[in-house]
C-alpha cells in the first residue's frame, strides 16, 4: 500500500514538473512577444523619423540623423536577437503548421 501510495505521489510530481515547464515556456513566450512588440514599436518609430530627417533635413523631435542611426544600430541587432530566440520557441509550432500545408 505504502508503495503503491508513494509511486502516486511519484506521478502526480512528475505529473505537476511537466506543467510547471508547460507554463514557463508559455511565459517565456509571452515575455518575449511582448519584448518583441516594444522593440519593433520603436523600430517603427525611429525609421519614421530616418524617413523625415532624410526627406526635409529637419531634426525629428530633437534627435537629429545621426542620433537616430545609433538608436537604430541598436534597436536593429536586438530585434534581429529576439527573433531568433522567438523563432526557435515557436520552431515546433510552426512545423506543425508546415505539416498541415504541405499534407496531401
Ligand atoms: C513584431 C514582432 C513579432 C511579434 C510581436 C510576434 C508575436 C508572436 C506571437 C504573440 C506569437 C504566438 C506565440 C507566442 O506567443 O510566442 C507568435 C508566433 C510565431 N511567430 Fe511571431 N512575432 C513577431 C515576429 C516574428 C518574426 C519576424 C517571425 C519569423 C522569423 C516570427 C515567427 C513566428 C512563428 C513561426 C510563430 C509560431 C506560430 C505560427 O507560425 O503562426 N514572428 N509571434
Amino acid at each position: 500500500m505504502n508503495s503503491i501510495c508513494s509511486f502516486q505521489t511519484f506521478l502526480w510530481s512528475e505529473v505537476y514538473s511537466q506543467e510547471v515547464k508547460k507554463m514557463n515556456i508559455v511565459k517565456a513566450r509571452a515575455i518575449l512577444s511582448t519584448l518583441l512588440l516594444v522593440v519593433f514599436l520603436g523600430v517603427l518609430f525611429i525609421m519614421m523619423g530616418v524617413l523625415y530627417t532624410s526627406k526635409t533635413g529637419h531634426s525629428f523631435l530633437g534627435m537629429n540623423k545621426n542620433q537616430l542611426f545609433r538608436i537604430r544600430n541598436v534597436l536593429g541587432p536586438l530585434m534581429n536577437a529576439l527573433i531568433i530566440v522567438h523563432f526557435g520557441l515557436n520552431w515546433g509550432m510552426y512545423k506543425r503548421e508546415l505539416k498541415v500545408l504541405f499534407k496531401k
